[in-house]
């Protein structure tokens, strides 16, 4: 069996996260982000150097390249974290990079961001982490509740609604992180390395409740890994990245057939498997 075959169970909880009420989540249109001559340098370090990608809407895009090739730096500077030192970004046709003060605050809401170690608050139980964005929002007490509830069973864990952070496991932090990033409803999704603490079977089960996230509330997710392992299990498309530049971009069906640059088959060549035992993971 490939590693996509532990995805048809997926498909039948999907269908019932539809039938208890949560068709109604997907936040309008999925958004189109479009890079054109990104570059960032840290002092000496050029981390990105003239970089265009386009990201394509409603999908999960993987982006690759091994340590150093400036994906982090990529990422927050899609997602509105830092300003690149020249380029443009764009969500759909609106130049975005330029955002100041409180027009940003409005676009940094509609994305959610999840990485490798998930960023929790530890002072706070599951249910206070998934809650904090929403106490920010403003919502009201009545509200947070509901959607927090909504959220713990779109993970799929309402059994630890009250659990400390310590008494979990790395895949039920995720789950946790992946709730709050969806917390306000975001067009999109930014993933850095989210799987890369996880062992192979709980990078199996992520990866499946990401895929399921995508679909489910069509958004965009941008998907951020050294693996090649978890580019084939769940993007579509992939662009590598090597010294701040894009080597190739294509299908993963291409990538993985015919790697055109030398970067990706360097990576494919150090490429590990994710395990292909059966089962869910997380415990
Ligand atoms: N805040 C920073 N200050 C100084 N240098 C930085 C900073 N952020 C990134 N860099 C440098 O920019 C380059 C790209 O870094 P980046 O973190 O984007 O790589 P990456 O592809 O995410 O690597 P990894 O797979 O190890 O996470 C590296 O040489 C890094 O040392
Ligand atoms: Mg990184």
């Amino acid at each position: 069996m490939g590693p996509l075959g532990l995805f048809s169970a997926v498909e039948s909880t999907a269908s019932a996260f539809s039938e208890a009420g949560f068709g109604g989540e997907a936040a309008g249109e999925p958004l189109f982000i479009t890079l054109s001559g990104i570059s960032k340098r840290y002092g000496t370090v050029t981390a990105l150097t003239g970089l265009d990608l386009d990201i394509p809407p409603g999908s999960i895009f993987g982006i690759i390249g091994k340590s150093g090739a400036g994906k982090s730096t990529l990422l927050r500077i899609m997602s509105l974290l830092e300003s690149p030192d020249s380029g443009q970004v764009y969500y759909g046709r609106e130049r975005v990079d330029t955002l100041r003060g409180a027009a940003l605050r409005e676009r940094q809401r509609n994305m959610g961001m999840i990485f490798q170690n998930f960023n929790l608050m530890a002072s706070r139980n599951v249910s206070g982490n998934i809650a904090y964005p929403l106490e920010i929002a403003g919502l009201h007490k009545k509200q947070i509740h509901e959607r927090v509830e909504e959220l713990l069973e779109l993970v799929d864990i309402t059994d630890k609604r009250r659990a400390r952070l310590r008494e979990l496991s790395g895949g039920q932090k995720q789950r946790v992180a992946i709730a709050r990033a969806l917390a306000s409803s975001p067009q999109v999704l930014f993933c850095d390395e989210a799987t890369s603490a996880l062992d192979p079977l709980t990078t199996r089960s992520i990866l499946s409740l990401i895929r399921e996230l995508q679909r489910k509330l069509s958004i965009t997710v941008v998907l951020i890994t050294h693996q090649m392992e978890v580019i084939r299990a769940v993007c579509e498309e992939v662009a590598v990245l090597d010294g701040g530049q894009v080597a190739e971009r294509g299908t993963v069906r291409d990538l993985f057939a015919n790697p055109r640059s030398a970067a990706a088959r360097e990576l494919l060549h150090s490429g590990q498997q994710i395990g292909h035992t059966e089962g869910g993971g997380d415990e």
